[in-house]
C-alpha cells in the first residue's frame, strides 16, 4: 500500500497555514493507481449484494461511481444544499467552527436496500456521520462506510458506526 500511499501529495499551508493537505488528485490522476485503488476497495465488497453505492460531494462521487459500476450497484448522490432539484432530506453537522448541512433525494434509498457509503478521505468523521444518520432515517441496510485514505490522528471513525469503516491507506 506505501506505492498508493506516496503517490498523494502534501501541500502545505492549504487550506490554512500549518494545515499539510492530503491531494488526492495525484492519486486518481494516475491510471494504474487509480484502477489498483478501485480494484482494491471494490473486492471487499463483491459478492455483498450491494444495491447501492451513496457517494458524497465532490470527490468522494467519484470513488462512488466507480465502486458502484465494479460492484453492480445503482450511485445515490449526497449533496451540498440546494442542488437536488426533488424531494430532499437535510442533516445539518458541526464543523470546527460553524456547521454544515448535506442533502438527499429523500426516495433515493428503499427501505432495507443494501447501502455501501464511500468518500475519499475520512477526517474528523462529522461529513459521513451526517450520512450515516441520513441513510438510517430512510431506512437504508448500511453495510460500510469506505474510504480511499483516513487521517488516523483525527480519530473520525470513533463517531462511526464501530466495526462498519473502512479505509484502505491510513495516514
Ligand atoms: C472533504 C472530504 C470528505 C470530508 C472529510 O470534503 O472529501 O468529504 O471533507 O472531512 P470530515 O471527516 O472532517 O468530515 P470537502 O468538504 O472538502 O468537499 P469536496 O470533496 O467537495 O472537496
Amino acid at each position: 500500500m506505501d506505492d498508493l500511499k506516496s503517490i498523494i501529495r502534501d501541500v502545505p499551508d492549504f487550506p490554512k497555514k500549518g494545515i499539510i493537505f492530503k491531494d488526492i488528485t495525484t492519486l486518481l490522476a494516475d491510471a494504474k493507481s487509480f484502477q489498483r485503488m478501485v480494484d482494491l476497495l471494490s473486492h471487499r465488497y463483491i459478492g455483498q449484494k450491494i444495491d447501492k453505492v451513496v457517494g458524497v460531494e465532490a470527490r468522494g462521487f467519484i470513488i462512488g461511481a466507480a465502486l458502484a459500476y465494479k460492484l453492480g450497484a445503482g450511485v445515490v448522490l449526497v449533496r451540498k444544499p440546494g442542488k437536488l432539484p426533488s424531494e430532499t432530506f437535510s442533516k445539518s453537522y458541526a464543523l470546527e467552527y460553524g456547521s454544515d448541512t448535506l442533502e438527499i433525494h429523500k426516495d433515493a434509498i428503499k427501505k432495507g436496500e443494501k447501502i455501501l457509503l464511500a468518500d475519499d478521505v475520512l477526517a474528523t468523521g462529522g461529513t459521513m456521520s451526517a450520512v450515516v444518520d441520513m441513510v438510517n432515517v430512510l431506512g437504508g441496510d448500511l453495510v460500510e462506510c469506505c474510504f480511499m485514505a483516513e487521517l488516523e490522528f483525527l480519530k473520525g471513525r470513533s463517531k462511526l458506526p464501530q466495526g462498519k469503516v473502512f479505509s484502505l491507506l491510513k495516514f
